[in-house]
C-alpha cells in the first residue's frame, strides 16, 4: 500500500477535502457529515440525483474504477470520496474490489454517504453461485450491503441469478438490483419473469456510440441508463475532438466536461474513471453550465454508431 494513503485517518481526510475547495454532494440519502467540515464558505457541488424504480436515489455522476487495481486503486477511490463523489462503481472481474474497500475504509466516510455498486460476473451465473458472488464481492469490499448489483453481462443462466438477487434484495442485503450490456429484447425476457424490474442498464454509451435504439427503449421504461466508458476510455481521440473542443471553449470547460455535460442532459448516470485528482475535481464540475441545442445537435452528429470495444463483444 502507498506511502500516500497509508495510516489517513479521517481527521486528515477531511483537512484535505476542506483544502480542496470542490466540496460535497447533496445525496437523496441524508445530509452529508462532510458539509460541515468543508465549513460553509466553500462552495459545495450538488451532484444531482435519479430516483430508481424503487424510490431508491442515486447520484448521476460518480466515479469508475475499472484498472485502479492495488494502491493506485486504493489512492484513487481515497481521493474521489475526498473531492466529493459518492458513488463508487466496481465489480468482481475488475479484481479490485478489497482495493476499493480499503479506499473507501480509508475515507472514513460513513457508508451510508455512499452509493456502491458491484457486477456479477458471468463464471458466477446460476443460483447458489450468485448468492456466493455476492457475499464475497461485499466480504471483499468490507461492507454490510450493496447500493446496487448488477449481472454484469447477458450470459448463462440469467434467470436463476436474477431471482438470487431478487432474494438478495427481500433480505436487504442489496438497495437496489440492475443489469448492464442488456439488449433491449434481453430486458423484454427477463422482464417476462422478473418480480422485480430492473432498476439500471449499465451500457457503453458516449459521444461516439449513443445507442440510437437502446437510449429511447430505455428512456421511454423504467430501468434508467447508466453509461460505462463515458469517455470511450479515450478511445478514437476523443481527448483530442476538435468539436468538442470548439464546443468547451465557447463554455470554457473542457472536453471532458462537455462529454459529462451531455450524458447529464441526456439524464444518463455516468461513471467517469480517472487516476489524477485534477481530473477527478474537473470531471464534477459540469454542473454551472448548460449545452445548447446547436451544441446537442452538433455532439448528435459525431455519433458512429457502434461500439468501440468490438474486443469485448
Ligand atoms: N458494465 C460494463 O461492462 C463496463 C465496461 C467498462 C467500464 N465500466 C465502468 O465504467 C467506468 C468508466 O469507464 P472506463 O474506465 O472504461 O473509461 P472512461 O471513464 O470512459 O475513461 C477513462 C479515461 O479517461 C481519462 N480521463 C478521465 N478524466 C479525464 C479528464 N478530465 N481529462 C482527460 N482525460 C481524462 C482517464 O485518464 P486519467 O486516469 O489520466 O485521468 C482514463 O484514461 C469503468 O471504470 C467501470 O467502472 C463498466
Amino acid at each position: 500500500m502507498e506511502n500516500i494513503t497509508k495510516g489517513l485517518k479521517r481527521r486528515e481526510f477531511l483537512k484535505g477535502t476542506a483544502k480542496i475547495a470542490t466540496a460535497t454532494i447533496v445525496l437523496g440519502l441524508g445530509s452529508s457529515k462532510l458539509l460541515g467540515a468543508i465549513g460553509d464558505k466553500q462552495k459545495a457541488i450538488a451532484i444531482p440525483t435519479v430516483q430508481l424504480n424503487n424510490n431508491v436515489t442515486m447520484p448521476i455522476l460518480g466515479f469508475g474504477t475499472n484498472t485502479l487495481k492495488g494502491s493506485i486503486g486504493v489512492r484513487s477511490v481515497f481521493e474521489a470520496i475526498s473531492v466529493g463523489y459518492r458513488l463508487i462503481d466496481t465489480a468482481h472481474i475488475y479484481g479490485n474490489e478489497e482495493a476499493v474497500g480499503e479506499g473507501i475504509k480509508q475515507s472514513g466516510i460513513d457508508r451510508k454517504e455512499l452509493f456502491i455498486t458491484s457486477k456479477l460476473w458471468v463464471d458466477d451465473m446460476g443460483y447458489k453461485s450468485t448468492i456466493n458472488a455476492f457475499e464475497t464481492s461485499i466480504k471483499k469490499l468490507g461492507v454490510e450491503y450493496l447500493d446496487l448489483y448488477l449481472i454484469h453481462r447477458p450470459r448463462g443462466d440469467v434467470k436463476s441469478s436474477w431471482l438470487a438477487m431478487e432474494e438478495l434484495f427481500a433480505a436487504g442485503k442489496i438497495r437496489a438490483i440492475g443489469v448492464s450490456n442488456f439488449e433491449p429484447e434481453q430486458l423484454d425476457e427477463l422482464k417476462t419473469y422478473a418480480k422485480i424490474e430492473p432498476t439500471i442498464n449499465q451500457i457503453e454509451t458516449h459521444v461516439f456510440f449513443q445507442e440510437k435504439i437502446s437510449y429511447p427503449f430505455l428512456k421511454n421504461s423504467r430501468t434508467q441508463i447508466e453509461a460505462w466508458s463515458p469517455f470511450a476510455a479515450g478511445r478514437n481521440g476523443i481527448f483530442s475532438n476538435q468539436t468538442l473542443a470548439a464546443i468547451g471553449k465557447k463554455h470554457q470547460k473542457s472536453i471532458a466536461q462537455v462529454c459529462l455535460r451531455w450524458h447529464f442532459q441526456r439524464g444518463v448516470v455516468a461513471i467517469p474513471r480517472s487516476s489524477q485528482k485534477a481530473h477527478m475535481i474537473e470531471n464534477l464540475n459540469i454542473f454551472d453550465f448548460e449545452l445548447d441545442e446547436a451544441d446537442m445537435n452538433t455532439i448528435a452528429s459525431l455519433d458512429l454508431n457502434k461500439t468501440q470495444f468490438p474486443e469485448w463483444g
